[in-house]
């Protein structure tokens, strides 16, 4: 079975019973016993090969690796030792171990095609090894004109006892990897080469796998009375637009899932401007946007059964003399009124107006909503957790499975009267600003409650989770694509 995706720049992926390159890099996998998982003696010395290992401190913990550069014998340039800890072996160990093995590969010096065995693997662990490989091997580096490293493999191929599982599972998880890739990708341009209408392109070029996209320009949202995205756009120099992207796999009858997106193609805050020190980080605030558009790409690409909405609210929030302003009042779509006190408070001004929508319009059976909203769930919640506001138990629950699962986890803060009383306005129905430090987050999550009728809705603040400025495991420094993989597996059991 040979894979060909985009973004991962090798010729195949290969599981494989019987084949093995007699060139290259070989790759071992060895549980903390140290049992060797095939006869290896045919081309190498197994026992000036286990006496080399008994001289180091290498003990098989996961993701532990061990480099044999230019072994005397047989035809391998490098081997690798790969710790896969103890039996049994969950997914996301197994994607653990996957990735540090690219980061060691990465740091080898030449690019080699790669024989790996695990044929003591069981069951769906060789395709979570490649799957947290392929994860990690991801980086944006189409505006360098010198490449800086190479990628470090031009084939890979996985020995393993029972191949068609492994490609029987690879076959969601290729899916999920290249959602994941798309939206890193499009988190990852800049502001100058990402605005709402590129966005949309970017949709429409890709979404060719039978999902209906729907764009609403800004004379449409006019007409429709989209007036508070539209107030937080109306200072860029590029238009606002609404996605709705639509994925329908079951009976219409079926209620949908429906994904809400924060697309805000940059942030500078409008005219409560922000200070200059991370302001070029804002070209990151469509996350949520494109953990929707990703989530989508995945779910259609794997041809789920089940009804999807996806929307996303496209905008730049820019200071200018047609800014809006602190103190304007907009009416918005769904007729409540909300004064706006902090232009930078946009995320929620632009997720009202598509969450009343969404809800009206397609009458979900849950609601989610992705968004990089505030600073204060990143306070809370550091870079481990998206922040979880729910009305609904099952669908909290759901979702925090969901994340524990698939490795992306969530944490359920709570919603309440304390917080709805911090958005009480003097002049209108609501204002957009909480009290900072004292749980702007749930304060901006009971804003969003005002625009989502009585639907079983959660808002995932991925403010600290969408990137990050340290290598993680699944990603290196930069953007995650975080919540393509947990609305997928969502989705995936809906
Ligand atoms: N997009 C930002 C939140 C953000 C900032 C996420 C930095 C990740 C990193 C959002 O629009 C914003 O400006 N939030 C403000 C809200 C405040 C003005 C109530 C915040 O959290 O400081
Ligand atoms: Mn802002
Ligand atoms: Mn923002």
């Amino acid at each position: 079975m040979k894979y060909k995706l985009s973004h991962v720049r090798t010729h195949f992926l290969d599981f494989n019973n019987s084949s093995v390159f007699k060139e290259g890099i070989l790759v071992i996998g060895c549980f903390e016993d140290k049992v060797l998982p095939f006869n290896a003696s045919s081309y190498i010395d197994i026992s000036l090969f286990l006496k080399g290992l008994q001289s180091t401190s290498f003990q098989g913990k996961i993701g532990e690796t061990l480099v044999f550069p230019y072994p005397v014998s047989g035809p391998f340039h490098h081997i690798i030792l790969l710790g896969l800890g103890s039996l049994p072996l969950d997914s996301l160990q197994a994607e653990k171990a996957g990735a540090s093995l690219y980061k060691i590969l990465e740091s080898l010096p030449s690019s080699s095609p790669i024989t790996f065995h695990l044929e003591n693997a069981l069951g769906s662990t060789p395709a979570h090894v490649l799957y947290g490989c392929l994860l990690r091997s991801w980086k944006f580096e189409k505006y360098r004109t010198s490449v800086l490293q190479k990628y470090p493999f031009d084939s890979f191929t996985i020995l393993c006892s029972h191949p068609e599982e492994a490609v029987h599972k690879f076959e969601r998880l290729k899916h999920i990897i290249e959602g994941v890739f798309l939206a890193r990708e499009v988190i990852s341009e800049p502001s100058n080469y990402m605005t709402p209408k590129d966005f949309v392109t970017r949709a429409q070029e890709l979404l060719d796998l039978g999902i209906e996209v729907e764009v609403l320009n800004e004379s449409r949202l006019k007409e429709l009375g989209f007036r508070t995205l539209l107030a937080v756009g109306q200072g860029s120099a590029n238009p606002p637009y609404v996605l709705i992207l639509k994925w329908t796999n079951a009976p219409i009858e079926d209620a949908p899932l429906a994904f809400v997106g924060k697309g805000v193609c940059f942030d500078a805050g409008g005219i409560s401007l922000k200070p200059p020190l991370h302001m070029h980080e804002m070209k990151w605030d469509m996350a949520g946007g494109a953990a929707v558009l990703g989530a989508l790409y995945t779910i259609a690409a794997q041809k789920l059964p089940i009804n999807v909405i996806g929307i996303i609210g496209l905008v730049e929030n820019m200071p200018d003399g047609k800014s809006l302003k602190p103190g304007d009042i907009i009416t918005s779509l769904s007729g409540k009124t909300i004064e706006v006190v902090d232009t930078d408070a946009e995320g929620r001004l632009v997720l009202a107006d598509c969450l009343w929508y969404a809800q009206t319009q397609f009458k979900p059976k849950y609601m989610i909503d992705l968004a990089t909203l505030t600073i204060e769930t990143v306070a809370s919640l550091a870079h481990e957790y998206a922040g979880l506001f729910s009305n609904d138990d099952t669908l909290a629950n759901l979702l925090t499975d969901s994340g524990q699962k698939c490795a992306e986890k969530v944490w359920r803060l709570p919603l309440g009267n304390h917080l709805a009383k911090q958005i009480e306005s003097d002049y209108a129905d609501m204002k957009n600003l909480g009290e900072a430090y004292a749980g702007e987050n749930g304060a901006a999550a009971e804003f969003l409650k005002n625009f989502v009728g009585s639907t079983p809705w959660a808002h995932l603040d991925i403010a600290g989770v969408a990137w990050s400025k340290e290598d993680t495991i699944y990603a290196r420094k930069g953007v995650t694509g975080f919540g393509v993989k947990l609305l997928e597996e969502l989705a995936y059991h809906f």
